[in-house]
């Protein structure tokens, strides 16, 4: 999608669609729709007052040849409640414009920003809600929906005059939809196409593109560095594991803080010998969404380069049962030393994690961030719509809250508390793989957490916000990238 400003006088704009939102209830004489010649509104006053024009979210009306502009088509989107506006419903909206832009055979359109001043949060919010909603998950579809794509975006300020501001900012929604679309379209891939090698390969075709440096690891260095706990986990697959290593640095960024992304990488997890039911067990082809997440984060801040260090860990791996698999009761050694004792094989991300938390400190991380797909026990308590967000040291988790809120992501914390590691003691070993059903989420991140130690870290529990199975008026079903523009904003605004 080419995204470009456009400031053609408003009358004059030939785009085959321009697209507009007012707010339910003055769908006609609000938000962007306000800004219109009056003729244009006229016409749009009396589609309101017929009520076919009410303003309710994501309401897409399309008027032909529209009164007063050069435009073949105008689309007043609705905006929902005025109250309830902000920049996630901005992306939304956009969003939802281009879809049912592209859903009519339509390649091309502009969204007019209106008035003296273009801000640049409105610019970035508009240009990523359309790259979002250009994304399809039909990779496989012989007749691929994806055919009908908008090639041209036009960023449509007639009124003002563009500055570098807005045109960062344009650059910025850019980055980070097409990191989210580029950790999406790993996560959709099945296993059999998206085995641990692959998903090395696209990291390390990633970083040669943007210039990061990207080093993958196989079997016998997992085992020469005695990663016990991410081995246990690996030696039940016939794909050979891989740890995936990409490192960020920026000229001038100072030796510390260095970030630490850790990035859960179950390319596909049947729950080993402990083995999932058949339903929905298709669905752990996206056990690696966390570490998509990180390979995403990573693509994005190689463009957007903050000044920092960061680093990101993806073990990556199958949860097999075979006569090679780990088995419940076998006691295994991690690389930090602790023993654990397994009861559950299907408890597989918190071990390939603790292993790889141990090592990014071990390469000096400073701060840790894991992001997994860890518990099905985080999808009762916030479904697929909020992440879990855990963590010791409350100053790192409220930045990335603070990061969630701007980026117009919802994440929320859950508690951890040292009460609840009685859940997790083992008679045989320092610790056990599983807590219970009870407080499932909680045992999990906090098992992920005694390997952090005293190392300011944040688990990010994506299991349910990694896909949805519901179309969205602005975005197709499927893998969501959700987590990557959260911790791009986090790391473009460390203080300095
Ligand atoms: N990958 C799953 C968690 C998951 C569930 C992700 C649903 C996405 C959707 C994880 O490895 C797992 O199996 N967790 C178990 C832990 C249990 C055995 C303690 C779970 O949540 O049931
Ligand atoms: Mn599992
Ligand atoms: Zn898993």
């Amino acid at each position: 999608m080419k995204i470009e400003f456009q400031n053609t006088p408003l009358r004059e704009l030939k785009s085959p669609v321009v697209a507009v939102y007012g707010f339910e209830g003055s769908a006609a004489r609000s938000g962007t729709a306000e800004h219109l010649p009056a003729e244009t509104r006229g016409l749009l006053e009396e589609l309101q007052t017929s009520g076919e024009l009410t303003g309710k979210a994501y309401e897409c009306t399309l008027v032909h040849r529209p009164p007063g502009l050069a435009a073949s088509k105008l689309l007043v989107v609705g905006a929902g409640k005025k109250e309830k506006f902000n920049c996630a419903q901005l992306r939304r909206l956009s969003g939802a414009a281009v879809r049912h832009v592209r859903a009519r055979g339509l390649h091309e359109m502009s969204w007019l920003f209106p008035g003296t001043e273009v801000l640049p949060g409105d610019v970035q919010s508009v240009v990523e809600g359309a790259i979002l909603a250009d994304y399809d998950a039909d990779t496989y579809r012989t007749e691929r929906n994806g055919e009908r794509r908008i090639d041209r975006f036009g960023v449509a300020a007639p009124d003002a005059q563009v500055g570098e501001p807005a045109r960062a900012a344009l650059e910025r929604g850019r980055i980070i939809a097409e990191a989210q679309n580029f950790t999406r379209a790993l996560v959709n891939e099945p296993s059999n196409t998206m085995t641990p090698s692959v998903l090395a390969q696209r990291a390390q075709e990633m970083a040669a593109r943007y210039g990061l440096e990207c080093q993958v690891f196989g079997p016998d260095i997992i085992r020469d560095l005695k990663m016990g706990a991410f081995w246990a986990v690996a030696q039940g697959s016939d794909e050979p594991a891989q740890l995936i290593v990409v490192r960020y640095a920026h000229r001038d960024a100072p030796d510390s803080p260095v970030i630490g992304l850790v990035g859960k990488g179950i390319t596909f997890d049947t729950g080993g010998i402990s083995i999932k039911p058949a339903a929905d067990m298709h669905e752990m082809k996206t056990d690696m969404a966390g570490g998509a997440t990180m390979l995403g984060v990573m693509q994005a801040i190689a463009q957007l380069k903050p000044r920092v260090r960061v680093l990101a860990v993806v073990p990556a791996t199958e949860n097999m049962p075979s006569g090679k698999a780990y088995k419940p009761g076998d006691v295994i050694t991690s690389m930090s030393g602790k023993t654990i004792e397994i009861l559950n094989t299907d408890a597989e991300g918190r071990l390939v994690l603790g292993d790889a938390i141990t090592y990014a400190k071990q390469l000096g991380c400073t701060a840790l961030i894991d992001a997994a797909t860890l518990t099905g026990a985080v999808t009762i308590a916030l479904g697929n719509i909020t992440t879990g967000v855990f963590g010791w040291n409350q100053e790192w988790v409220n930045r990335v809250l603070a990061s969630a809120a701007a980026a117009g992501e919802k994440m929320w914390q859950l508690p951890i508390d040292d009460e609840y590691r009685e859940l997790y003691k083992s008679a045989i070993a320092d610790i056990a793989n599983t807590g219970g059903r009870h407080g499932g989420a909680i045992t999990a991140a906090m098992f992920v957490g005694e390997f952090a130690g005293d190392t300011p870290w944040v688990h990010l529990d994506i299991a349910g916000t990694r896909w949805s199975n519901e179309e969205k008026p602005y975005r197709a079903k499927g893998p969501t990238g959700h987590g990557v523009p959260t911790l791009v904003h986090l790391l473009t605004n460390l203080p300095q």
